[in-house]
Formats: C-alpha cells, structure tokens, sequence
C-alpha cells in the first residue's frame, strides 16, 4: 500500500516523479504529494487521484532536481490535503514520504509533544519525521545519522524516503517490510516501491533489504544497516520493458491483462515443459526437491485471488501427488499458533511478493523449521528473498488491482509442481503424465478461444448490470473458481456476491434465490457434471436466472440454463485455468457498464503491505 517514489539528478524532479506517481497508482490512490528541494523545501499534496495533483499543479512552474512523491493509501488519518505525503517534519526543514505503518508512534508522539512539538496530520508517518528532525536538531548529526537513530526505535514496517533542506541532492532511503528499489542511472538516482518508475531511464536498480539505509550523496550511492555496518551493493540487471506496464490500446489495464493470458500461461510455461518429449522442470525447485517428494503435508499460505489458487492446488496435489494438503489465509495462520512438523513443506503464493501477512506467515514457518516455497509474480520481491526456493510465474507486470494473469500463472506453475512431484513419486502413470503435459501445452490457445466469448459475455453483463446480488457456483476443481468469479465481481463492480460449493447451496444461499437473483454455475463436462446439472435444476425451480459455463457442445444445460456460455473442454485438472476467464471478463464488464473505476476500485490497494 502507498507507492513512494523518489528522484536526484540533472533532470527536473517534478515530472518524474509524477510519472513514477502515475504507474505506482496501483498501490493506493487517496491521495498523492510531491516535495521538491529547490533552495527551499516545497511540498504540494492533494486529496485524490495523482491526476488531482497534477491538475492543481499544472499552472505552476515547479522546480527543483531532488524531488520525493507519494500516492497513498490511507491507514492513520482519513485521505484529505493534510494527512496525505510528504510530511514536513515540526520546523519544516525535514520532508518524508512512508508506505507502512508505524506500530509504536503513539508512544513516540506522546514524548515529542511532551518536548513543545505539534502535529499537522493524524499521521503516524509526520511523527517520525518530526522524530527525525527531533534528532537531527538535539545530535546536530547528519540526515542519514538522524534517520538511523530514529528508525533503530521504530516498532513497524517502513519504506521511507527522507530530505532535508540543509542537505540538498541529498536522499536518504531505508525499509523494513515495505519494498523499495534504488534505480542507478548516469549521474541520476531513482527510488521507488517498484521499479516501474524507473525502467525507462535505467535498466541497473538496488534492492533495498531490511533494515537497511541508503543514502544518496554527492552523486554516490551507499548502503548500511542500522547499525551503520556498510554493505556492497549488489546491482541487478532489470529485464522489464516499458511496455509491459502500459495500457497498450485497451481501455483499461484489467482488460489487457485478462487478453495477456494466453501469452503469460505461454510465459509460465516456457523453457519448463515439451510435451512432445515428456519434459517438465522447475529449475528453482531443484535444490530442495527431495523435501518435495518426502513432504508428508503441504500447507499453503496466501490472501486474496492468490488464496484461491492455493485451494486450486489443493485439488492438484492432493489428486495427483496424494499429498494432504491444507490451505490457509495468511493473516489467520499467522496468528494461531500453527501446528508445523518437520516434514511439512510450506508454500506461499503471491502476486506482489510483497503482502505483509504472507510474509509474516513465512516468517513464522520459518522459525518452526519449515522449508518454504514461494510463487511469486513480481521478481527481486521480499517473498521470493524470503522463502529457501520456489518459482517465478514471469506473467509479467499486473497492474489492475484485480488479479487475473497472475491467477492463470499461479495456477499453472503449480500444476506443473504437483505433476512434476507426482510423476518423480509415482502417483500417476506415465500415460496421465504424458496426457496432462500435451493439454498444458494447449492451455494458451485455449484461453484465446475462451476471449473470443468476449461480445457473448459483454451482452450478458448487459442483462445483470444491476443486479444487487450474484451467487457464484461450483464443485471440484471448479469450486475455487466460483470463488473468485464472486470476488472479481465485488471487488470491481461494488455487487455483493457469495462463491459457494454448488452442493452447499442448498444448506443456505438456497433460501437467497428468486427471479432476481442471478447465478453464476460452472458446469463443465467432468466427474461432477450429472451432479451440478442437478444444481442447476435446483436453482431454476426457484426461478433464479442461470448463467452457465459449459463445456462446448453442450445441449443438456443448454434447455435449462438462461445463458450458456461454451468454452473448450481441456482435462479436469486443467479447468480453472479456462473456466476463470468468462468470469473475469463478466465482472470487469459489469463493473465498465455500471460507471466503476476498473483498475482502481475504491478502499482497495493492490499490494497489501500493511496486516
Ligand atoms: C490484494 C489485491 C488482490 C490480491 C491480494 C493478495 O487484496 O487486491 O488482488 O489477490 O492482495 O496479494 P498477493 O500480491 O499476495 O497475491
């Protein structure tokens, strides 16, 4: 949550940083502020979108070639002009920008107060510049001195980015928890939550690791930790095109990341599997392969859409590699004392890599002895630098707040896991083997077909748009599913709507249909099919209106169903994977035709950095 993002070079900050601002949107978007160091400090903020900001700003001629800026989402303090970033400290010479929150500011506040200070803001984030400033004052030290006493009693997580009017060109950058990435250009200096902001000046970046502290001074940059120990920086090669985190010609970033699946299932899959020749290989798993194949469970942690690929994989590893398997939400495990035996094996799945209670849960794994797994999008992300190994799912960049590719990618990496281990333990034979690779294969081309339904689904939603309610249904493989077509659809078109097992309705949700309740059945063609037909016969004698997902050809649900929406057959494990996609593109439509704001639906913030 928040995106920071900070510049100091030859070029003028302002427009900079207000690009940088416009790509890091998707982190929150309350409000946003720049501060620029020009002589003066100069600090503008905006409750709002960036574009708010960039409005108020427009007739101003800003200057200033070291420069800070953030759009936020809120934690202390409700978004309005003041709480928003940058925070000037007490006396105005100190300015800061923070993603994360922290813990132990009242106790912080209450002693500055105690010492003739006043706050603007009902921020945490204002405290600890002030606390900063406190320092720098009493010690008559340097910025980067002050910031490093200050964060040594900081309880929380951070990602701040600190000026100060006496040191100019001078940034200083430290995290713990929250992510932040230095970008190296020639005779220029980038920082950012990500490094989308950076890409287009400089391919070389610096991922910031916990408690340390970046400063960047008379053209140079250095890295210690808070206890002023110096580090090498290790400068990593960024493989990411410009691109990839543009709209591209669609209307909105969800739309081109639903039309980007064929390509990023393609790009998961690449260099991993040959059909043709039996080949499957996960080349992060190797090292700690054999805790794999000898893991006597598997628990899964995750939030959110990557929580229900968790429970799609459920279903893989439990069929494939008879391994019990268990998942959790992160934000509960962390917090219940979980049992974990030695030969457990935890997997975490995540988009962003960054979402702090998956991180915690990691955390916590760890110290009981776990071997942890990561699946993770976002490459050079705390997950991936916290687990002992895992698998990239390179579906590229995803930028809508809602996940789709990295839905699709999670899911198809960890097919190939549970298949890989099945095949190595011998749960499966060689023909299934053989049969699931040649459908992975075709999974991409199968997505295509699916995004053709695209005017079908458009008409559709149509129909629904203002329903208040949706019930989503589906059993087996199909059951996860129905559980993220209902939160695609809350998440982006603000209408309620429950997934649920298709069996299940009738111990409840039953009693919500009517005929104007829609449901939303999966009903492809597999082991479940008589099954949820008669699901469907259910919900119609109550005169709720059916909209189903079949497998082409269908013609039985077809006579029972109001719409029937036909997508390719593909093997039973393999389902979600298609299935997902009329349901991501039913709700983005619903949510365009009822006048939402698609990538950037309200309260929401696409990387959770915060519990
Ligand atoms: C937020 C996002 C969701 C995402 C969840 C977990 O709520 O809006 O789209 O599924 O966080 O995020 P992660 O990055 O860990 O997958």
């Amino acid at each position: 949550m928040c995106g920071i993002v900070a510049y100091t070079g030859y070029r003028n900050a302002y427009p900079v940083i207000l690009k940088g601002l416009k790509r890091l949107e998707y982190r929150g978007y309350d409000s946003a502020g720049v501060a620029l160091l020009n002589g003066s400090l100069q600090v503008y903020k905006k409750q709002g979108k960036v574009n708010d900001l960039e409005e108020k700003l427009h007739e101003l001629a800003l200057h200033g070639h070291t420069g800070i800026g953030h759009t936020r989402w809120a934690t202390h303090g409700e978004p309005n002009d003041v709480n928003a970033h940058p925070h000037f400290s007490s006396n105005n010479t100190i300015v800061l920008i923070h993603n994360g929150i922290i813990e132990n500011y009242a106790v912080i506040k209450e002693d500055l107060l105690n010492k003739g200070y006043s706050f603007r803001s009902e921020t945490d984030s204002e405290v600890l510049a002030t606390f900063i400033e406190d320092i720098y004052t009493h010690t008559k030290t340097n910025l980067e001195e002050a910031t490093r006493l200050a964060l040594q009693k900081v309880v929380g997580a951070y990602a701040i980015v600190v000026m100060a009017v006496e040191e100019p060109g001078t940034l200083v950058a430290a995290r713990k928890g929250s992510p932040l990435v230095i970008g190296i250009g020639k005779d220029e200096y980038f920082v950012a939550s990500d490094a989308t902001p950076i890409i287009e000046y400089t391919n070389e970046v610096v991922y910031l690791d916990d408690h340390e502290i970046a400063v960047i001074k008379d053209k140079t940059l250095s890295i210690r930790n808070l206890d002023s120990i110096s580090k090498r920086p290790y400068i990593h090669k960024l493989d990411l095109e410009l691109e990839a985190i543009e709209k591209g010609g669609f209307e909105h970033f969800m739309l081109k990341e639903i039309f980007e699946q064929p390509k990023s299932v393609a790009d998961s899959m690449r260099g991993r599997i040959k059909a043709s020749t039996g080949t499957l290989q996960l080349g992060g798993l190797t090292e700690y392969f054999n805790r794999l194949l000898s893991a006597d469970r598997m628990v899964f942690v995750a939030c959110g859409t990557s929580w229900h690929a968790g429970l799609v994989a459920e279903y893989l590893f439990e069929e494939l590699a008879r391994i019990p398997v268990e998942v959790e939400y992160a934000s509960e495990f962390r917090y219940r004392n979980p049992i974990i035996r030695e030969n457990d094996v935890v997997i975490a799945i995540s988009q962003s890599g960054e979402t702090a209670d998956t991180l915690a849960a990691i955390e916590l794994a760890k110290s009981k002895g776990a071997i942890i797994f990561g699946i993770c999008n976002s490459v050079g992300s705390s997950i991936p630098r916290a687990t002992h190994a895992g698998a990239y799912i390179h579906a590229g960049p995803e930028i809508g707040v809602a996940s789709t590719k990295a839905f699709t990618g999670q899911i198809t990496v960890l097919t190939m896991m549970a298949l890989l281990i099945a095949y190595r333990k011998g749960t499966i034979s060689e023909r299934t083997y053989r049969k699931i690779l040649v459908e992975l294969e075709l999974i991409p081309s199968k997505i295509a077909e699916a995004l053709k339904l695209n005017e079908q689904i458009k008409y559709i939603a149509d129909e629904f748009k203002d329903a208040r309610n949706f019930l989503y249904l589906g059993r087996g493989y199909n059951f996860p599913v129905a559980l993220e077509g209902a939160l695609k659809l809350k998440e982006i078109s603000y209408i309620h709507a429950e997934g649920y097992p298709a069996a299940e309705m009738k111990h409840g949700p039953i009693a919500l249909i009517d005929e104007e309740m829609p449901v939303v059945v999966i009903a492809t063609d597999d082991s479940s099919y008589e099954k949820i037909v008669s699901n469907i016969q259910e919900v119609k004698a109550r005169k709720g209106k059916v909209i189903a997902i079949v497998t082409e050809g269908d013609t039985l649900i077809k006579k029972m169903a109001d719409f029937v929406i036909e997508i390719p057959k593909t093997h039973e494990a393999l389902v979600p994977l298609i299935s997902v996609i009329p349901l991501q593109l039913l709700s983005y439509h619903i949510a365009v035709l009822r006048g939402c704001n698609v990538d950037q639906p309200r309260n929401l913030a696409k990387s959770v950095t915060v519990e």
